[in-house]
């Protein structure tokens, strides 16, 4: 286990005397020109979906594709791998470590798969083991406000055991679901899919990424 410098980025000061540890990222980012892509990968899955069985991990239902997505022809693959490597290249920025490398010499490998929701579904609680990061783009969202939020756990275990009066240090977070939304966090970040309750399906791609 590696100690903390004082330059790491994963200790956020708040300008006083107080620091905040254990910091853990979440990349949030809504993508410019998402409406561009969406239409094609929806139909993409959609009929992927309609050819394949599909399989079963996480997913309570609802249908998940072969871990291939980053292999399929379509252009606006290519546009999401081009974000993807964008979002990992912002969250190693964080690392002392990996900003003081020369360009080229952080080499990542990622693999993708969708995944459709219909009502009712939902997905586990889980991590993606094997994995450094992990990430959604939400192609669509599907109805508004009818749950298939995201949940992510407080991974610090010893917050459950000793409640600390006035801090909620056990609290998960939420993150609603919007299309041409991009999350990225660290894959042992224990998450799981709240139940969706529209009707329209709510199409999401999933990614691992691993760095070497
Ligand atoms: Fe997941």
């Amino acid at each position: 286990m590696s100690s903390a410098t004082v330059d790491d980025q994963l200790l956020v000061s708040l300008g006083n005397d107080l620091t905040l540890l254990f910091a853990t990222p979440l990349l949030r980012r809504q993508m410019p020109g998402a409406e561009s892509i969406n239409p094609g990968l929806r139909t993409a899955i959609l009929a992927r979906a309609a050819a394949e069985p599909g399989v079963r991990i996480s997913n309570k239902g609802g249908w998940q594709s072969k871990a291939d997505l980053l292999d399929w022809p379509q252009q606006e693959v290519a546009t999401l791998k081009g974000w993807i490597v964008e979002a990992v290249r912002a969250m190693a920025a964080l690392s002392p470590d990996l900003r003081g490398r020369a360009p080229g010499t952080s080499v990542f490998k990622a693999y993708g798969w969708a995944n459709i929701n219909r009502t009712h579904d939902y997905n586990l609680l889980h991590v993606h083991p094997d994995s450094h990061w992990s990430g959604v783009y939400y192609v669509d969202a599907g109805d508004a406000v009818a749950g298939g939020a995201i949940q992510f756990n407080d991974p610090r275990p010893m917050a459950r055991a000793m409640p600390v009066p006035g801090f909620n240090f056990d609290r998960a977070l939420t993150v609603a679901p919007a299309s041409g939304l991009m999350l990225l966090f660290p894959s042992w970040l224990e998450h799981w899919v709240m139940p969706y309750d529209g009707t329209r399906e709510r199409i999401s791609i999933a990614f691992n990424c691993t760095l070497r």
